[in-house]
């Protein structure tokens, strides 16, 4: 067995870890919120006034900070004043190739959102929009005043008013919405931010960021400096959106080796952060702009527009979602939003719905175990663990890839350490210790299976869930055994 060590400094603290950097993502796209959250006031399906109540409590229970909505490709073609009162149009989603009822609208999420708990994030349509529809949107949801639109949305139940915080200006613009350049994206994004701004400074605007996601798209950090550089007004961006849809062989029937280069892929997107991070550092160096990863998550070849973008859900996914989560973590001084994609039945979702049934995926446990981390202070860490060689997508050369992805945080007396065995085979032996403290007590669960191919059915929904694990500090130190392919999120008392 390979040995590993790993040592934390509860006293040197980094930066607090944004509870949004667990956020979540649900498009008009296959059957996330047709079905997934929406089920309509007709359904047989057990609702709450047309929002379905298993998913509800499901997130509820993860206590999902933030949801990005309405898209999205689905953003940048969607008209909100359709999806509001009584007469909605059928209209059709262009992107996704399905008719859109425009039952479910503003008031509706709003209602889902409060309902689970959680922020909502609402993306505007740059590409066949216009700043006014936009600033209109703003109106008809956070403005406390009397005009026709708050009274609209007093007539259709919210007096008050939203308080929406988070908008985005646009998704994914160098590609669907809108096929800008960034320069031309640029110009656009001042049009909408100064109205968007003007009308409610306390907002937070989203910009549209580049995708790194494949080779072919390796040379995209040129969109952030050329949109940075032809947006010189700090005042008008909070925050700027990076996506990135890791893809490595087939959803279940993946090879060994493609199970670890999806680990070396993880350093890709730890190089978007870095490569981003210089740009806004550069052009920003006053205001601290923060990076939404608003898009993220696998993306199997079998999720096609076709099949609504479904796919199936196994304990790789699961690990990766933990891996990428210990990167955000460690990259809290920087990254102030992720969402993954997407929430319910699509892509990497959280839950699977058919009918009245659902069930959790591994990637949901894994929510559910580093939720902790959410407000927590990120800890100084040093590992020192085995690592292996592998290709990270975009890098000329193999990398090594540590065998062991750490995170650690601080909530007062209580560490959460989660910590990813990114190997097939290797289980780790871990000496774990503190650095001018002692462990005093620990508990934990672990999120493992018989291979990283296991995955969650309707038939088998249980096959991946996580179990309590036995561990005990010994003279204020702890030595655990991490096995191959598993998550493991501990709790240490501090003494
Ligand atoms: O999540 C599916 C699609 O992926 C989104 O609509 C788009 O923004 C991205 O390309």
């Amino acid at each position: 067995m390979s040995q590993a060590r790993i040592t934390l400094w509860p006293a040197l603290p980094k930066a607090r870890i944004h509870p949004n950097l667990y956020g979540h993502f649900a498009e008009h796209l296959g059957r996330c919120v047709y079905e997934g959250i929406w089920t309509g006031r007709e359904s047989r399906v057990a609702h709450q006034d047309g929002l379905r109540v298993d998913v509800l409590a499901a997130l509820k229970h993860l206590r999902v900070p933030v949801l990005r909505w309405p898209g999205g490709c689905f953003a940048d073609d969607y008209h909100w004043k359709q999806g509001i009162g009584k007469a909605r149009p059928v209209t059709a989603n262009l992107w996704w190739q399905q008719a859109e009822p425009n039952e479910f609208g503003t008031d509706e999420f709003m209602r889902f959102c409060r309902a689970v708990g959680c922020a909502p994030y609402l993306v505007c349509n740059v590409g066949s929009g216009t700043p006014r529809e936009a600033r209109e949107w703003l109106e008809y949801c956070n403005f406390g005043g009397d005009s026709t639109l708050s009274r609209a949305r007093a007539d259709h139940g919210a007096r008050e008013p939203y308080e929406v915080k988070y908008w985005g200006v646009g998704n994914e613009n160098w590609g669907c919405g809108g096929r800008f350049r960034a320069a031309d994206y640029a110009k656009e994004y001042v049009r909408f931010a100064s109205y968007l701004k003007a009308f409610d400074p306390a907002i937070e605007l989203i910009a549209c960021g580049a995708h790194f996601g494949d080779y072919r798209d390796a040379g995209q950090n040129a969109w952030n400096h050329d949109f940075c550089q032809e947006m010189p007004h700090p005042d008008l961006i909070d925050h700027l959106a990076l996506h990135r849809y890791f893809k490595r062989g087939k959803g279940v029937h993946f090879t060994d080796g493609e199970f670890q280069a999806l680990f070396a892929d993880v350093l890709a997107l730890e190089r978007d952060l870095e490569r981003t991070d210089a740009v806004l550092r550069y052009f920003y160096p006053d205001k601290q702009v923060g990076i939404a990863l608003d898009e993220w998550g696998m993306w199997h070849p079998e999720a096609i527009v076709e099949n609504g973008l479904e796919q199936s859900h196994t304990l790789r996914d699961a690990l990766l979602a933990g891996a990428v989560l210990n990167c955000l973590n460690r990259w809290a001084h920087r990254v102030s939003m992720a969402n993954l994609a997407q929430t319910i039945n699509v892509l990497q979702c959280l839950a699977v719905t058919n009918g009245g049934k659902m069930f959790l995926t591994p990637t949901y446990h894994v929510f559910e175990m580093m939720r902790p981390h959410m407000g927590g202070t990120l800890l100084t860490q040093s590992v020192e663990c085995p690592a292996y060689e592998a290709h990270p997508v975009g890098f000329a050369s193999k990398q090594a890839v540590p065998a062991l992805s750490v995170s650690a945080s601080r909530q007062g007396g209580k560490i959460l350490l989660s910590i990813v065995n990114q190997t097939l085979n290797d289980d780790l032996e871990v000496a774990i210790r503190l650095s001018e403290a002692k462990i005093a007590a620990v508990a934990g669960r672990v999120l493992e299976a018989s291979g990283p191919r296991e995955h969650n059915t309707f038939k088998n929904p249980k096959a991946v869930e996580p179990k309590r694990v036995k561990a005990e500090a010994v003279k204020g130190g702890l030595v655990h055994v991490f096995p191959r392919h598993s998550l493991t999120a501990l709790t240490l008392t501090i003494e």
